[in-house]
């Protein structure tokens, strides 16, 4: 059976290589279902139809109203990557006003197993509210990665990240 994995991606520059995750996720079987936050889709508004087309899932970005059908088959794994700082410290405080925050949010409650890879500049870093954030989604059973000072777009580790969520999966 192929896991669905559902990759949640913030508005932070390793966005732009989305199509990098979906590969190495392929490779390793994993039925990919890309989901963005609003300014994440706005930052990707014209790979959108590529990335359908790629994943062969309509990416998804905004709560379908009531009556709509569900789009997306049930997870087995989420991958939220790159995870900023605004939607760490919101994941952290419970709030759910976007898709992808209502979607992360449900996973801790459905013991889903998560695995989160912030991405975010030093300074925002160091405010204690980002680290309380990140002690409490820990507390939660929220897997952390947490890149090396030095990462950038071009080395964000989507494959010790792929590896990590295949290993909770066994
Ligand atoms: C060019 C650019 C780069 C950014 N890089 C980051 C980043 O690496 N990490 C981060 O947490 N926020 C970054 N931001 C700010 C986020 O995009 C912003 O906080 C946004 O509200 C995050 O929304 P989201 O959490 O719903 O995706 C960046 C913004 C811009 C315009």
């Amino acid at each position: 059976m192929r896991h669905v994995l559902y990759a949640v991606m913030c508005a932070a520059p390793p966005v732009h290589h989305v199509r990098r995750l979906v590969s190495a996720a392929h490779a390793r079987d994993f039925d990919v279902c890309v989901i963005l936050t609003p300014t994440a889709a706005d930052w990707l508004a014209d790979s959108r139809a590529e990335l359908e087309e790629l994943t062969g899932h309509p990416v998804r970005s905004a709560y379908k109203r009531p009556a709509d059908p569900d789009v997306l088959p049930q997870a087995h794994a989420v991958l939220v990557a790159p995870a900023s700082f605004n939607t760490i410290n919101k994941w952290a405080a419970g709030i759910s006003d976007t898709l992808a925050l209502g979607l992360i949010n449900e996973a801790i409650g459905l013991e889903i197993p998560v695995l989160a890879v912030p991405h975010s500049k030093g300074a925002l870093q160091a405010h204690p509210a980002y680290r309380r954030s990140l002690a409490a989604l820990e507390d939660a059973g929220v897997e952390l990665l947490l890149p090396d000072a030095a990462v950038t777009s071009q080395t964000f580790p989507w494959e010790r990240a792929l590896d990590r969520v295949s290993r909770r999966l066994r």
